[in-house]
C-alpha cells in the first residue's frame, strides 16, 4: 500500500472550483494565437494556475511543493497531432527518444525516427518523447509563452510525449522544475517525495530502483501537474496520450563556472590582454626532466592571479550565455528578403514578431540576442517592450522607423531570420 502522508504531498487546485474569479483568465487554447500569447501578469489570478496568481504560485510553489491543477487549460488541444509529431521525430535536426518496456524490460533509443521504425499504435508501453518542438512550431511556442512568468532566462523548452496505452517512462526524478500538461488522453501520475533516489543500475535511462508513491491522480487534458526538482514521479498512459512538458534550465555550479571564465578569456582575448606567452629567460638546465618546475606553477598561479571581474562581466556573460540558441538550432533567413524600405512599408503595415526561436534578454545596460551583446542608449526603450511582448504593433514600428537607425537594426535581424514580418499563420 502506498504510504500516505498527514499532509497531501500536492495540494490540488481547479479553476473550476475557485470562487475568487469568475471567469478564467484564459481562454482555452482552440487554435493558434493571432500574436504571441501574454503572459498573465504577476497580479492577475490565472486559470493556468488554479486561479492563483503568478505571484502566489511562484511564493508558495515554485521550487518547494507539487501543485496538481485540474483544467488549468480547459478545451486544450494538443499543439500538435499525433501524426505532426511523428514527423518531426523524423527530422535530423530534432531531439527524439523512443522508450520502450516491452515484456518488463526498460529500451531507450534515439531519433530521428522513420514512421516504420515506431513501433505500432496497437502495441502497448512505449512512449516517444521529442524535446525542443517549440523551436519548430508557433503553437508549441505560444503555449510556452504562457509560462513566461517565469524569467525566460530560466524557461528552457517544450517536450511532447506521445505514449500508448501503458507507455511511460519508468518511476524518476529530475533535476529541474516541470510543469505537465495533459493534452490527449489520460495519464495517472503517481508521485513521491522520497529521500531514496537511487537509481536501478545498468538501464539506459534513468528508473528508480525503490519508488515509493505518496499520492496519485488520472490527469485528463486540460488538466497539470506541477513538480519541483527531485520529486519523484511516474506517469502512465491510459490510453494513447500525449503530455508537454514545459521544462526549465537551472546550469550547474560547474557550467556556470567553466563558461564563466572561458567569456572572460575569450573577452581578454579579443581585448589583447591574455595573448602574451608563457615565457622563462630564466630556467636553469635540469637533471629530472620529467618534473614539473616549481617556478612555473609559481608563474601561472601570478597570472591566474591577475584574473578580475565585475558585476557587469558576470552580466554580459549570463545575457550572451542564455540567449545562445541551443546548438541545433538553424535560423532560416528569407530566401528572397525585402530591401530596407519595403521591409519597412510591410513592418508599418502588420507589425513584427521575434522568431519563435530567437532569445532577446537584457540588462540595465545591454541587450542580449542570440548570443550577441549589443549597447543600448535610452532612446532604445522599445527593444524592452518587443524583448518582453516578443511582438511589436505596425503603429510602434512607424512611429520607431522615424529613427533611420532602428529600422537598420530591425532590418539586419530580418535578414538573418531572427525576426518575422506580420502577425503569426
Ligand atoms: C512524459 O511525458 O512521459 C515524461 C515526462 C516526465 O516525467 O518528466
Ligand atoms: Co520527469
Amino acid at each position: 500500500m502506498p504510504r500516505r502522508p498527514t499532509h497531501p504531498l500536492a495540494e490540488a487546485v481547479s479553476a473550476r472550483n475557485s470562487p475568487s474569479v469568475s471567469k478564467p483568465a484564459l481562454k482555452p487554447d482552440s487554435k493558434p494565437a493571432a500574436m504571441p500569447t501574454l503572459p498573465p501578469s504577476p497580479d492577475a489570478p490565472t486559470a493556468l494556475l488554479g486561479n492563483l496568481t503568478p505571484s502566489q504560485f511562484m511564493h508558495h510553489y515554485w521550487q518547494k511543493k507539487p501543485l496538481l491543477i485540474r483544467q488549468a487549460i480547459p478545451g486544450v488541444q494538443a499543439p500538435l497531432s499525433r501524426d505532426e509529431l511523428f514527423e518531426l521525430a523524423d527530422q535530423d535536426e530534432v531531439e527524439a527518444r523512443l522508450i520502450t518496456h516491452f515484456r518488463n524490460k526498460w529500451q531507450l533509443e534515439h531519433g530521428p525516427f522513420a514512421p516504420d521504425e515506431l513501433p505500432s499504435l496497437k502495441q502497448r508501453a512505449w512512449t516517444l518523447l521529442v524535446q525542443g518542438v517549440d523551436l519548430h512550431d508557433d503553437r508549441a511556442r505560444a503555449l510556452l509563452d504562457r509560462f513566461r512568468f517565469v524569467p525566460d532566462a530560466r524557461l528552457d523548452d517544450l517536450m511532447i510525449s506521445y505514449a500508448s496505452d501503458r507507455g511511460g517512462v519508468g518511476p524518476h526524478f529530475d533535476s529541474y522544475d516541470v510543469f505537465l500538461l495533459q493534452v490527449k488522453g489520460k495519464r495517472r501520475w503517481r508521485i513521491s517525495a522520497q529521500k531514496d533516489l537511487t537509481l536501478q543500475a545498468g538501464l539506459p535511462l534513468k528508473v528508480l530502483q525503490n519508488f515509493e508513491p505518496e499520492e496519485e491522480w488520472v490527469l485528463e487534458p486540460g488538466d497539470m501537474l506541477y513538480l519541483p526538482p527531485h520529486i519523484a514521479h511516474d506517469g502512465i498512459a491510459e490510453g494513447e496520450c500525449m503530455t508537454c512538458s514545459i521544462g526549465f534550465r537551472a546550469p550547474s555550479a560547474s557550467e556556470l563556472t567553466a563558461q564563466f571564465l572561458y567569456h572572460l578569456a575569450e573577452r581578454g582575448e579579443s581585448a589583447g590582454k591574455t595573448s602574451a606567452l608563457y615565457s622563462d629567460p630564466k630556467q636553469p638546465a635540469v637533471e629530472r626532466p620529467a618534473e614539473l618546475p616549481a617556478a612555473l606553477v609559481e608563474r601561472v598561479g601570478a597570472i591566474l592571479a591577475r584574473i578580475r571581474w565585475n558585476e557587469q562581466d558576470i552580466a554580459s556573460f549570463l545575457g550572451t550565455y542564455l540567449s545562445e540558441p541551443k546548438p541545433s538550432v538553424v535560423f532560416d533567413p528569407p530566401q528572397r528578403p525585402l530591401n530596407e524600405a519595403r521591409f519597412a512599408g510591410e513592418a508599418s503595415k502588420t507589425g513584427l514578431r521575434l522568431d519563435r526561436k530567437t532569445n532577446l534578454l537584457y540588462d540595465r545596460r545591454f541587450f542580449f540576442v542570440n548570443g550577441e551583446e549589443i549597447a543600448w542608449n535610452g532612446a532604445r526603450k522599445w527593444l524592452f517592450d518587443f524583448a518582453n511582448q516578443r511582438c511589436m504593433s505596425a503603429k510602434r514600428f512607424v512611429t520607431l522607423s522615424h529613427d533611420s537607425s532602428v529600422t537598420a537594426l530591425l532590418h539586419e535581424w530580418y535578414c538573418a531570420g531572427w525576426i518575422q514580418v506580420g502577425e503569426l499563420a
